[in-house]
């Protein structure tokens, strides 16, 4: 009891890094954000999830004061950005979704250069940057033209100014896209760390695993509304009969019985020795399940639990709202 009134105490605490109300953007006649409402707490992973066009790097850009909102407002730390987009700017390191930079730039030339900006005297900007190059692998590339870089490279020298700067609140456009496999699992890390360090993230993605790996809450963004916030794990959970638990059975001699009593978990289907049962929080009821076949006198050979694919959460969000709005 103490435990549980301690954590709605801690989820009531939590700094408000982030406070969107009632944010719109439009681009001429075309709403891009419709009417946006969220808060995001200070140090925790946020991803905004969409598909392409959903309006995540409009609400990004908007929050780090790259755009004005055509209404509504959004606070940083509580400083608006339509108001005091000084301050804000003072907190925001923002790592774009396209990376640009002249021709000339040369990599540890233009970190060096974003160092200094960011308030490093030149031997800390010399050092920092040495670091952060070799954390991310660059240190070989240092030298190279920002035209000489491939894509995923390019994402990489983009984070790079933020791990530099490590502002209160980062904010990572697609920060993995065009990233090899291997060296995504790498960045996600980099990107946890630096929350550990003491700064807020928000990311964009449209790569469910990138959410559900380095997010703690997602919101899902979809043409230009937030349809869904919560945790990934909660996001499933949603979906009604989201979960499929898998249990095959040693012989079927009082198999009957014992779906019958199955049947109040959820819809119960079975082939041969395997029983699936389609139930919401398939963990909880697993346990449920082994239980009442173990009194039914039924040996369980193996049970596991599916959980819905994140292409069926993310279905499920955004073709509900398609069929509504039809
Ligand atoms: N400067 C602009 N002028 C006009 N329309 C714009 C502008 N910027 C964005 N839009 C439109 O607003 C919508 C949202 O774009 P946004 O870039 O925010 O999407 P996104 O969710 O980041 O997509 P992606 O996954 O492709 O990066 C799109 O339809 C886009 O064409
Ligand atoms: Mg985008």
């Amino acid at each position: 009891m103490f435990l549980f009134l301690a954590g709605v105490r801690l989820m009531e605490d939590r700094v408000v890094a982030v406070k969107v109300v009632n944010f719109t953007k439009r681009f001429g006649n075309f709403t891009a954000v419709n009417g946006l409402n969220l808060e995001i707490y200070d140090r925790e992973i946020f991803g905004f999830l969409g598909p392409n066009g959903s309006g995540k790097t409009t609400t990004l850009l908007t929050i780090a004061t790259v755009y004005k909102p055509t209404s509504g407002d959004i606070f940083v730390y509580g400083h608006s950005v339509t108001r005091e987009d000084y301050e804000v700017r003072k907190l925001v390191g923002l790592a774009f979704q396209d990376p640009k930079a002249l021709w000339v730039d040369k990599v540890q030339e233009l970190l060096e250069w974003h160092a200094r900006v960011v308030g490093f005297s030149r031997g800390e900007a010399k050092k920092v940057v040495r670091e952060v190059l070799e954390t991310l692998d660059l240190w070989e590339h240092r030298n190279k033209y920002f035209y000489q870089l491939s894509g995923g490279t390019r994402k990489k020298l983009e984070l790079a100014k933020v791990l530099i700067q490590r502002p209160r609140l980062a904010i990572l456009d697609e920060p993995t896209a065009q990233v090899d496999v291997p060296t995504k699992h790498k960045l996600w890390n980099i990107i946890k760390e630096l929350r550990d360090q003491g700064s807020t993230v928000i990311i964009a993605t449209n790569d469910m695993f990138e959410a559900e790996k380095v997010c703690e809450r997602v919101g899902i963004i979809y043409k230009g509304r937030l349809v869904a916030v919560d945790t990934v794990s909660g996001l499933k959970d949603r979906i009604p009969k989201g979960d499929v638990i898998e249990i095959v059975i040693e012989g079927d001699g009082r198999k009957d019985k014992a779906i019958e009593s199955l049947m109040d978990l959820g819809r119960v289907e079975y082939q041969g020795n395997t029983l699936r049962i389609y139930v919401e929080k398939g963990e909880e009821k697993a346990l449920l399940a082994a239980d009442i076949l173990r009194s039914a006198g039924i040996k369980v050979k193996s049970i596991m639990v599916k959980e819905p694919t994140l292409d069926d959460v993310f279905m499920y969000f955004t073709g509900a709202r398609l069929v509504e709005e039809s």
